[in-house]
């Protein structure tokens, strides 16, 4: 795209061509100027918010900060109060969702980037003002007369009164004109970023980009937030100074700050001149590779450029949340991803004419673009395109008939059933979403509270056959019966004096909250230990402890009447010394599996239980036996030299860093971080697991599985400590089952190999013989015509049971026969109380009109089946047996019958 330095459509003034890059970095060079520091793009999959399931704002990544759990910044030697970034944000789902618009305007994203500055308790309205309008206006040489500035016009239910500061400071520190400050309410200019957590009023700056005469017939003001593309939102400058609470309380925060964004992908468009987002140079790449694929050009037909920009847009969250260390599944986030890939694919067939997986070619176009601000895809480029390639191949397998079967369940009808749109669901992976798109495009609606129950039956259903999944916890009615801050006290202790803080039941599970707690709570793949709470011989059991929104919470087996006082938390320590295993050989394997295969083994998904160890790691190929053993040969090796654990609980994230722990990529790390180290030359993690002391301890490794569980990425599954040894000694057993089997044996796999080669041998003579029995009883049948009108029928029925069989006879017999000959063979097969028909005529018999064909079908029915094939040979199956002498008899019949 050629960026035109010459006057805009928009501005009567002449700005000189600036790529989308170069406007990143003026933004950056801008606030470096106003001492800030420049930090990363947090992963748009968030690690530590049970809130969010996608980054959705630039301030995720500080709101510790924001709610006053730290102070600010520690980097470079020092504590920074202001930063400023381009943030990766995704808003499909929870309180920012845009995904409906996505395609069909050209404004909305799923993915984009948001430009932003942050004051934590340092700068506060005035500064944030004021800059804003020095960059947009006298750095990028916006006209002061296309600027509207909402300001919070207050909300009485809240107790919040009008921002007049805001207001005053807009007049005072700025050019804008005071007609072009607008007040509005609490759903426009009160920023929060989920159900909870920080927000507070907000001031945004919108643009109007409309001609100059439609701007003097109707003044912007009057189109501001009203989802005219033409005048859009494009800087958030949010003052925040409050916490949502879960009650939905507000409460003030110890400090203010600042927090502001600005849609980057909008902020182009405007400053190259464009019309829409996606005629930005940012979109180009993705644009022209899609043209390319798909063989159609971008911008002449609406119904395809909605298809193009769908698809150029979604590409986008996929790669990312997928770099960032999700992937498509069926639950919570993956499915988000598998969601809009999906949209995205059936864009792509349904208006694009793509069969094929086409989607995944567009990964590298966007890695490279992306190369230098967020390297993270680059890095993973060949990963992210397998597993999208895999993800689009397997919903195209079903795509066809699931939009076929759409097309006649909607014909006729002005709303789909809740019974259909879960069949598309359930059978061919339409997400109700799409279902809905369809269905609007049709436009008919769709029963989608009917969708809904038969989605909850069926997770019912899954929760009855045990596939239970704990969920985040908001809504749990807590029953406090002591105040109190929790503590993890599980590195140190497995037996512990605790309280209980709280008790809860919800859905027929016992919950309870403790002020201390031993039990190891699920997370980073290891599961969460189990145990008892006694007290004065009350005894309570510990069945599972889960991270969620409320803290720790322990499911418990029971809720005694009292549960107040001291109660002893008494771990199954059995189990977690087994558990403790598994996770160390984890980390050993994981460092092997890097020394053997490289360095692009990287983990992918973890499970560390009592009796086994599940790991993910991404590697393109299968890993051979030879290999498998080597790694294992490491591993033990590694064991036996018993290295101890050094754990260290807090480590500057710069220093873990340098000392080379493994960071995973898409996690976000704290300033702080738990590093757990066995060799500083082998094994270096950044973990929160629990672990044994020394190596020894594991005692023993040994793979029992190795597959693939999605392009790119293989699973391996093995056993330590106790479950080693018990796999030993099955398998020792299972051999000596196998010599006593054999006899005396010196070498048993070499009398195995004997047996399976003496048993081939006496198949083939089995079937040899068989073979002859059959030609003898077909020779028999064929020294024995029937004449009926001139022509020669040969009746009977064969041994063997098998349709094949009895078509080899047929073509046998058609073979020996003269001409003018009907040939009608039979076999049952006893065990599935079936018969085969096999009607054969010869070619002069044809001729005079008479097919196999059709005599096979009448004999078909006869025997309580259908059947046909060719003229010449046709077979039949039925289900019963004891007809076949009647269906020969009809043989007969129907050749009288014939015309000859
Ligand atoms: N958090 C605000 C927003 O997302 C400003 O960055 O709009």
């Amino acid at each position: 795209m050629k960026l035109e330095d010459k006057s805009y459509a928009h501005y009567n003034i002449v700005m000189p061509k600036k790529s989308s890059a170069q406007i990143r970095n003026e933004f950056f060079e801008f606030f470096e100027e106003k001492e800030h520091l420049i930090v990363d793009s947090a992963p748009v999959v968030p690690k530590d918010d049970p809130t969010l399931l996608f980054t959705n704002a630039g301030m995720n990544q500080f709101k510790p900060i924001f709610l006053g759990e730290e102070d600010g910044l520690n980097e470079k030697g020092k504590l920074w109060k202001r930063a400023a970034n381009t943030q990766r944000c995704i808003r499909v789902s929870g309180k920012h969702n845009d995904l409906e618009e996505v395609g069909h305007d050209t404004y909305h994203h799923t993915l984009f980037e948001m430009l932003g500055n942050w004051s934590f308790g340092d700068y506060f309205k005035e500064e944030a003002i004021e800059w804003a309008w020095e960059l947009l206006v006298e750095r990028w040489g916006m006209e002061p007369d296309r600027l509207y500035a909402t300001v919070f016009g207050g909300d009485e239910d809240e107790g919040l009164p009008v921002d007049e500061e805001s207001i005053e400071l807009w007049r005072s520190k700025t050019s804008i004109s005071p007609d072009h400050i607008l007040k509005f309410g609490k759903k426009d200019n009160f920023w929060e970023m989920g159900d909870t957590g920080p927000c507070g009023p907000c001031s945004e700056i919108h643009i109007d980009l409309r001609p100059d005469e439609e701007r003097k017939k109707k003044p912007g003001s009057e189109i501001v937030n009203m989802d005219d593309p033409r005048v859009m939102e494009i800087w958030n400058l949010v003052f925040i100074q409050f916490n949502r609470l879960q009650d939905g309380s507000l409460e003030k925060l110890p400090a203010q700050h600042v927090d502001t964004g600005m849609g980057f992908e909008r902020l182009c468009a405007v400053l190259q001149g464009k019309k829409s987002n996606y005629d930005s140079d940012i979109f180009e790449p993705i644009l022209d590779k899609i043209s390319e694929l798909s063989g159609k050009a971008y911008g002449d037909d609406e119904e395809i450029d909605i298809a193009m920009r769908v698809i150029a847009d979604h590409i986008r969250a996929v790669s990312f949340s997928i770099a960032d260390g999700a992937s498509p599944s069926n639950e919570g986030r993956g499915y988000v991803i598998r969601r809009i890939l999906r949209r995205a694919v059936r864009y792509g067939w349904d208006r694009l004419g793509f069969d094929a997986p086409f989607m995944g070619k567009l990964v590298p176009v966007l890695a490279e673009e992306f190369k230098n601000v967020f390297p993270e895809l680059h890095a993973q480029q060949e990963y992210v395109q397998n597993v999208v390639l895999a993800e689009e191949r397997s919903f195209l397998n079903t795509l066809g008939q699931g939009i076929q079967l759409f097309n006649e369940m909607i014909e006729g009808a002005d709303k789909l059933s809740g019974d259909d749109a879960f069949k598309l669901h359930d059978t061919y992976g339409f997400p109700i979403d799409l279902t809905q798109l369809m269905a609007r495009e049709q436009g008919i609606s769709v029963d989608v509270s009917g969708f809904n129950q038969l989605m909850d039956e069926q997770k019912k259903r899954a929760r009855a056959a045990g596939k239970f999944t704990h969920t985040g916890g908001s809504d749990i009615q807590w029953n406090q019966i002591t105040d109190g801050e929790f503590e993890f006290i599980g590195y140190d202790e497995v037996e512990s004096e605790v309280e209980i803080t709280a008790s809860a039941v919800d859905d027929d599970e016992n919950l309870i909250l403790l002020n201390r707690s031993p039990f190891y709570a699920e997370s980073g793949g290891q599961i969460a230990d189990t145990g008892l709470l006694e007290k004065n011989g009350s005894v309570i059991k510990v069945l599972d402890v889960q991270k969620t929104l409320d803290g720790h919470v322990h499911y418990v087996d029971q809720l005694p009447e009292d549960l107040s006082g001291t109660w002893t938390a008494k771990v199954d320590v059995d189990r977690r010394w087994e558990i403790e295993k598994h996770h160390s050989a984890t980390h050993l394997m994981h460092a092997a599996l890097r020394e053997k295969l490289g360095k692009h083994v990287v983990q992918k998904g973890s499970l560390v239980e009592p009796n086994r160890l599940r790991f993910d790691f991404s590697h393109f190929e299968a890993v051979s036996k030879d290999e498998l053993e080597q790694v294992e040969e490491r591993i033990n090796q590694k064991i036996q030299e018993n290295i101890p654990l050094k754990e260290e609980r807090s480590v500057p994230i710069e220093e873990a860093k340098k000392r080379g722990a493994m960071m995973l990529f898409g996690e976000k790390y704290g300033e702080r971080v738990r590093m757990i180290t066995f060799d500083p030359n082998y094994s270096v993690e950044l973990c929160g697991g629990t672990h044994v002391n020394a190596t020894g301890k594991i005692g023993y490794f040994r793979f029992t599985h190795e597959t693939s569980v999605a392009a790119g990425i293989r699973r391996v599954e093995a056993v330590v400590g106790k479950s080693a040894d018990k796999t030993l000694r099955e398998e020792r057993k299972l051999m000596e089952d196998i010599k006593g089997l054999l006899g005396d044996q010196t070498d048993p796999a070499q009398s195995v190999q004997h047996l399976i080669d003496e048993k081939k041998a006496l198949e083939k003579e089995l079937k040899k013989l068989q073979h002859q029995k059959a030609a003898g009883r077909l020779d028999e049948i064929l020294d024995q015509p029937d004449e009926v009108n001139g022509v020669k029928l040969f009746t009977g029925q064969l041994d063997g049971g098998s349709m094949d069989r009895l078509k080899q006879s047929g073509y046998d017999a058609l073979n020996k026969s003269d001409t003018s000959s009907v040939i009608v063979l039979a076999t049952v097969n006893e065990e599935e109380n079936k018969v085969y028909l096999l009607a054969a005529i010869t070619d002069d018999l044809i001729g005079k009109g008479m097919k196999a064909g059709n005599l096979v079908s009448v004999l078909g029915k006869i025997v309580g089946g259908g059947g046909g094939g060719q003229p010449n040979l046709a077979t039949a199956g039925g289900r019963f047996p004891d007809k076949t002498n009647e269906a020969f008899e009809t043989a007969k019949e129907w050749i009288e019958e014939q015309n000859l």
